[in-house]
């Protein structure tokens, strides 16, 4: 009678234990998204995790490493506490240096407890893979490694988080998934004189102010303000409903962007979204901003386009190919064809992410909440370079827009990396 007791006690031990193991697990899964390391660690139609993805990066192409749990090819034999030191200071067991490819100056963030959960989801539920990822070979001095030690301690602060007193639970929950796993300021906080962010947290003007990424404008998340071009624009529920779907009453969303709410923010909990934007909208605006012009401007060109007389080209290939959709007013419609009056990529200090637009087009991704794609042809086959420098022109001084001309050499050599692709 004892000995059964027991071992029905023994059993039910280990019942919850697993119980625990598959709570820590999910909530594994979900730092993975938070953190996004889907989207560098799987090269396209390749096994989840087992790395290979080529990372174009100012100091060459750098390869994600396989991080699925196989002891030769992955991460199976690290430890729980090599793994944190790998993730958040950017070293491994043997000593290797990281590339701040991997965003280990963000991930410096994440919490014991959430690092352990990662973990355990990477080591229990991930399929391990038994094949190396590509070597990164950098050319004289990046191939010297020991030089990102140096790096280091220049550049990056690797500090954890500490919650802001002046913030409420909610904008420090924000704080934590923005400057932590979410690494949102890799690419949307301006980079220094050593490619380091200027920036990792909201006691600095230049945080999340604006970046780019390859000649491509990444636009400024600060947005505590009523009017102004992107977030500054927005009310909280446009910022979710962009992270959630990939575009709301205003926007869609383009570029690099796309893969970032695939795989990450349209998995985020709602609480966690309206977490994200209340954080955003605790910081105003800063840097060199862009006046907008006033709404009269708007009714101007909304005239000229309607009595389309005496036409300039810009306003005339306008008309042509892209009224249907985005209409003389730039407002578009609601929910499906963005506006481009007053939009972030129009207004960009760059014309990169514009021109590559109209010349590729533009897809929302499938989502959960949104599973429909709203699709923008490309219009590379039909415009040649003058008349996308003319609508370029044209769009970025129309309505209230108020941004630089486009030449048709801007043009061409964005046409010259879509050969590439
Ligand atoms: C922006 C791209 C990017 C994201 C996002 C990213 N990584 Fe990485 N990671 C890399 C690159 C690139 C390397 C290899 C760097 C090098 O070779 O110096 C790397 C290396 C690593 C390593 C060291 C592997 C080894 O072979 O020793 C680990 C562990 C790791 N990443 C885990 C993660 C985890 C966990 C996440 C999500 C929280 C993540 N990474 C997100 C780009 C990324
Ligand atoms: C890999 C680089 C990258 C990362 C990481 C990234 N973004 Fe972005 N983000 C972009 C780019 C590029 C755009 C511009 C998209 C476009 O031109 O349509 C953008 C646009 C946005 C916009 C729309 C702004 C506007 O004015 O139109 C929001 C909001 C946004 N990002 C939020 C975030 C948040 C929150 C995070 C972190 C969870 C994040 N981003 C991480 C590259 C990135
Ligand atoms: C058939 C309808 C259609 C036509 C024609 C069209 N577009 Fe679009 N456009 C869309 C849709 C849908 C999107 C949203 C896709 C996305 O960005 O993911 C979009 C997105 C855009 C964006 C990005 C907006 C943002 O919020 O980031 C720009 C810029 C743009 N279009 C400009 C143009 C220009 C210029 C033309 C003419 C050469 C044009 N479009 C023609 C449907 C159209």
């Amino acid at each position: 009678m004892k000995l059964v007791m027991m071992s029905a006690a023994l059993s039910l031990g280990a019942g919850m234990a697993m119980a625990q193991d598959a709570d820590l697990v999910k909530q594994g899964a979900y730092v993975a998204r938070l953190g996004d390391c889907m989207a560098c660690h799987t090269a396209p139609g390749g096994a989840p995790y087992a790395g290979g993805l080529p990372i174009k990066s100012d100091l060459g192409t750098i390869y994600a490493t396989n991080i699925t749990p196989d002891k030769e090819a992955g991460i199976g034999s690290y430890s729980e506490e090599d793994f944190a030191k790998a993730v958040r200071k950017g070293v491994t067991p043997d000593g290797t240096h990281l590339y701040p490819a991997m965003p280990y100056p963000s991930y410096a963030k994440m919490t014991d407890a959430d690092i352990k959960a990662l973990y355990a989801y990477i080591m229990q539920d991930v399929e391990p893979v038994a094949e190396k990822a590509p070597e990164t070979h950098l050319g004289f001095p990046f191939n010297q490694r020991w030089g990102m030690a140096l790096w280091n301690l220049a550049f990056s602060e690797s500090v954890g988080f500490t919650p802001d007193p002046k913030l409420s639970d909610a904008e420090n929950r924000g704080k934590y998934i923005v400057e932590g796993a979410g690494h949102c300021g890799s690419c949307h906080t301006p980079r220094g004189i050593g490619m380091q962010e200027k920036a990792y947290d909201n006691g600095s003007d230049d945080y999340l102010a604006g970046g780019d990424l390859n000649g491509w404008s990444v636009p400024s998340l600060r947005a505590d303000a009523d009017s102004g071009i992107g977030v500054a624009g927005w009310t909280d529920q446009e910022i979710v409903d962009y992270l959630a779907m990939g575009r709301n009453d205003k926007a869609a969303v383009g570029g690099e962007m796309t893969s970032v709410i695939e795989h990450s923010t349209s998995h985020m909990t709602d609480d966690d979204l309206a977490s994200v934007a209340a954080y955003l909208k605790t910081m105003a605006p800063s840097g060199d901003l862009v006046s907008l012009k006033p709404a009269a401007d708007a009714q101007a060109t909304i005239a000229t386009l309607t009595a389309a007389k005496d036409l300039t080209n810009g306003e005339r290939v306008y008309i042509d190919n892209c009224g249907a959709c985005h209409f003389v007013t730039g407002k578009g419609g609601k929910d499906i064809f963005p506006e481009l009056d007053g939009a972030s990529i129009v207004n960009a200090p760059s014309a990169t992410g514009l021109v590559h637009t109209i010349l590729a087009g533009a897809k929302t991704p499938s989502v959960e909440k949104a599973p429909s794609v709203n699709l923008m042809p490309g219009f590379a086959g039909r415009l040649s370079d003058q008349d996308v420098a003319d609508l370029a022109t044209f769009l970025r001084g129309a309505w209230t827009n108020n941004a630089g001309k486009v030449s048709t050499s801007d043009v061409a050599s964005v046409r010259a990396t879509l050969a590439q692709d």
